[in-house]
C-alpha cells in the first residue's frame, strides 16, 4: 500500500481544478497586449466591470460602519432583510415577503459557482442553462461533479435527473430579454417535473428596448415563490461589484436549507457592505443616474460599430452588445484590438456564438469617444 501512494500521490486538489475548462480569459491576453500597445491607450470594452464612482449615499453608509468589530451573521441584520424584501417588493412586484424569502450572498459569482454543491448535487444529477450563457453555470455543475445541459427551450429539457435549471434573463452575453409567456410556460414546466428554478436577473435594472420582468412578479409565478429563487446583485446596478454584495428572493425552504449550509461554511457579508447595501437599495436616484451614463454609451457604441459593418442582435437589455461581421469571433478580436478595442469573444459563453463578439459599455465616457473615433476611420 505504501509503494502504491508514494508511486500515485493523491491529489484531490488537482482532480477538482481538472474538472473545469481553462480560464477563459486568460486566452484573452495576448489581445489585450496588441491593445494596450496603441499610441491612445486601450479601450477596453471586454469584462462588464463598472468604472463609475460608488455613489456617494454608499460610501457614507459604509464608512459610517467601518467601526465593526464583531462577527457579522449569514442571514445579514435585521435592517437588511427589510432592505431586501421591501426592494423585491416594490421593484419585482413580488408579494407576501418576510426575512425567511431572502438570503444575501456573497456577490452572485460564488453562488453561482457553489449552488448545486451546497444543494448537494452530484454525479447522476444534471445542472441546465442557456445555449449562451454566462460560464459559472456550467463550472458551479462542474465542481458538484453533475452534468451541465444545455438548452435552446428549457420545456424541451429532458426532466429526468434535471435537480436545477437556471434562467437568465436579461441574458449575458446576449442582451436577450425573456417574455412573460416564456417565463410562465418555464415555470409552469419546472413546477410539473419537480426542477427547482434559479433565476439569474442581475440585469432586471438594465432594460433599454425591453421591461425585464423578474420570475417571482404574481403575473409569472401565481403570486408563490414555490420551487423559484431570484439572484439580485449590487454590482452593476450601484457600481458596487468592488464590495461583493448580493442576494436570493425565494422559495423559503430552498433558502432556509442553504441558510443553514452557509452558515456552516462562513458565507457572511463583511458589516460594512451590509450597511452600504441598506443605503443603495434604499436609494434609486444613483441607479437613474447610472442607467442614463449607460444609455449615451451604448447608443454611442452601437451607432459605431453599425457603421462600420456589425450586426447586432438581440442587445435590448444589460450592458452588453451581441454582435457579429459573420466571420470567426477571434478574427474580430485580433481585429479590434489592432485599434486598441478590446471585446470578449462570443465562443467564451459557448460554441454558439463563435461569430460573435461582446462588447461591453462599461467604459468610462472618454474611452466610449476614443473607441467611437477609431471606429469611423
Ligand atoms: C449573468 C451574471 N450572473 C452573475 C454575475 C456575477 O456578478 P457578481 O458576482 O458581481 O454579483 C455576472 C457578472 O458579470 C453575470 O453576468
Amino acid at each position: 500500500m505504501g509503494a502504491a501512494s508514494s508511486s500515485q500521490p493523491v491529489s484531490p486538489r488537482a482532480s477538482l481544478r481538472d474538472r473545469l475548462p481553462v480560464f477563459p480569459w486568460d486566452r484573452l491576453e495576448p489581445y489585450k497586449a496588441t491593445a494596450a500597445a496603441h499610441a491612445d491607450g486601450i479601450v477596453d470594452l471586454s469584462v462588464g466591470t463598472p468604472v463609475d464612482p460608488v455613489p456617494a449615499v454608499v460610501q457614507q453608509a459604509l464608512t459610517a460602519a467601518a467601526d465593526s468589530p464583531g462577527y457579522p451573521t449569514v442571514w445579514g441584520t435585521a435592517a437588511l432583510r427589510d432592505a431586501l424584501t421591501g426592494w423585491a417588493a416594490d421593484r419585482l412586484g413580488a408579494r407576501g415577503l418576510d426575512h425567511t424569502h431572502v438570503l444575501p450572498v456573497v456577490g452572485s459569482k460564488e453562488l453561482v459557482a457553489w449552488l448545486p454543491t451546497q444543494l448537494g448535487l452530484g454525479p447522476g444529477d444534471k445542472v441546465g442553462y442557456p445555449r449562451l450563457a454566462y460560464p459559472t453555470y456550467e463550472v458551479g455543475a462542474r465542481l458538484a461533479g453533475a452534468e451541465p445541459v444545455v438548452y435552446d427551450d428549457p420545456w424541451d429539457l429532458d426532466p429526468s435527473g434535471l435537480k436545477l435549471l437556471w434562467l437568465n434573463s436579461p441574458s449575458n452575453p446576449t442582451g436577450r430579454v425573456l417574455g412573460a409567456d416564456e417565463l410562465r410556460r418555464t415555470v409552469a414546466w419546472a413546477r410539473e417535473h419537480g426542477v427547482l428554478v434559479f433565476s439569474d436577473e442581475c440585469y432586471l435594472e438594465l432594460g433599454w428596448e425591453a421591461d425585464p420582468v423578474s420570475v417571482l412578479h404574481p403575473d409569472i409565478c401565481g403570486g408563490s415563490p414555490d420551487g423559484l429563487v431570484a439572484v439580485h446583485s449590487l454590482s452593476k446596478r450601484s457600481n458596487l461589484a468592488g464590495y461583493r454584495s448580493a442576494f436570493l428572493v425565494g422559495d423559503p425552504t430552498v433558502l432556509g436549507d442553504l441558510l443553514q449550509i452557509r452558515k456552516h461554511g462562513g458565507m457572511m457579508i463583511a458589516a460594512p457592505v451590509q450597511a452600504a447595501t441598506v443605503a443603495a437599495l434604499g436609494d434609486t436616484a444613483h441607479v437613474a443616474e447610472q442607467r442614463e451614463r449607460y444609455a449615451r454609451r451604448r447608443a454611442a457604441l452601437r451607432g459605431a460599430f453599425e457603421a462600420a459593418g456589425f450586426r447586432i442582435e438581440h442587445s435590448e437589455a444589460s450592458l452588453y452588445l451581441w454582435a457579429t461581421r459573420d466571420e470567426p469571433c477571434w478574427d474580430t478580436v485580433a481585429a479590434l484590438a489592432e485599434h486598441g478595442i478590446l471585446v470578449a469573444p462570443g465562443e467564451f459563453y459557448g460554441t454558439a456564438g463563435e461569430r460573435f463578439v461582446r462588447i461591453a459599455f462599461t467604459a468610462t465616457d472618454e474611452r466610449v469617444d476614443a473607441a467611437v473615433r477609431r471606429l469611423s476611420k
